[in-house]
């Protein structure tokens, strides 16, 4: 049996996905064989993509997944073929099957949408454990997402109104009636520091950004005393360059040294202090139960199929997607 699957044999634009055909994958000892109903299309995607990442081709794109179980390798008892699951291998998602350790796969309750309950697993458990884990933000707090109308910054936006925070969001201006929808007051982009400063004069608690480089700095100004900026990203990777973003990391360990009560946090979905694999699936549940009782609805931007990885990559590449592009690699029934 055949199956196909996104490939990238070369660093490139776009162009350099290509879907391929070839044997169906066979689950080894300890393994399950997922048939992929909706993989995340994610920046991290395209910096992998461009050579920035840490993937090395040829390989398959795609962080993120939820499919339902088609095969048992060896061996494997903890869960059954026919059961929804969710996993975060990093690489491998635009795939119609992928093979994968059961021990990292989350069971998805029965009822929820793949587009949707996909969102979380990569979105909302970065933004929960920023929020919670991270920055330990309180009621009442408040805070600047950067971004904000993006895959993680609507899950910052709906996870922080439950938090009862009060909350600013950066955004190109064709984004800020979804900010505002969500419960932030929108803020553009350029010259965000003066316009935060006119609208929160004491600073914020919190600030939450994907973008890091010497912009950085900016961020950082609009903490108040006891403020803590979460730096989770590199866009400027893309916007200012490799030396311009790797000053910016050097940039927030030399900020921690400043006596001034504020701290620089940098967090990753992958390893710890703010998450570890166990954190994740906890997280991962709590959050399939918060969709399932509608307190969060992920911002799905579209769906596509395998063959329109590439227009994803456009698309989100150039920023014209609010929320989360979903690939549908099989479909559901
Ligand atoms: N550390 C972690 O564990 C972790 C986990 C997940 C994601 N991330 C990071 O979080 C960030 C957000 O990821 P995401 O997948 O949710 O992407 P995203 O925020 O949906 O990215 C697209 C958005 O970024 C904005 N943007 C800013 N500069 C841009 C540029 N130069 N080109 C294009 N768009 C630009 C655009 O919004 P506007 O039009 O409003 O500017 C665009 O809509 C990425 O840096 C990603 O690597 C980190």
């Amino acid at each position: 049996m055949k199956c196909k699957r996104v490939i990238i044999s070369r660093y490139g634009g776009s162009e350099a996905l290509q879907v391929v055909e070839g044997e169906i994958p066979k689950p080894r000892v300890g393994e399950a064989r997922v048939r992929i109903l909706a993989a995340g299309v994610a920046w991290g995607d395209i910096l992998n993509r461009e050579g920035f990442g840490r993937a090395r081709p040829p390989f398959t794109p795609g962080y993120d997944i939820v499919g339902v179980v088609d095969q048992l390798g060896e061996g494997v008892s903890t869960i059954t073929v026919g059961q929804m699951v969710a996993a975060l291998p990093v690489v491998g998602g635009y795939a119609e099957r992928i093979c994968l350790p059961a021990s990292e796969l989350t069971p998805v309750p029965t009822g929820l949408d793949p587009a949707e309950a996909v969102s979380l697993v990569m979105n909302y458990v970065a933004a929960h454990q920023m929020l919670h884990r991270a920055a330990r933000v309180r009621r009442g707090e408040r805070v600047l997402i950067h971004n904000a109308a993006g895959g993680v910054g609507t899950a910052l936006l709906q996870l922080g109104k439950l938090a009862e925070l009060e909350m600013y969001g950066t955004a190109s201006r064709g984004k800020h009636e979804l900010v505002a929808n969500l419960g932030a007051t929108p803020i553009d982009k350029e010259g965000f520091a003066e316009r935060l400063s006119a609208l929160a004069s004491d600073g914020v608690d919190a600030v939450f950004d994907p973008v890091g480089g010497t912009r950085l700095w900016q961020s950082y100004r609009t903490l108040q005393k006891g403020g803590r900026l979460v730096v989770y990203g590199a866009h400027s990777v893309v916007t200012e360059g490799m030396p311009k973003m790797i000053l910016g990391f050097m940039l927030s360990s030399a900020l921690n040294l400043l006596p001034d009560g504020r701290t620089v946090l940098n967090y990753s979905v992958t390893p710890p202090p703010y998450s570890k694999p166990a954190w994740c699936r906890e997280d991962l549940s709590m959050l399939f139960d918060l969709l399932a009782q509608e307190k969060i609805k992920p911002v799905v931007a579209e769906r596509m199929p395998l063959e329109e990885a590439g227009r994803a990559h456009d698309l989100l590449g150039k920023g014209a997607v609010a929320g989360k592009i979903v690939i549908t690699p099989t479909p559901a029934n």
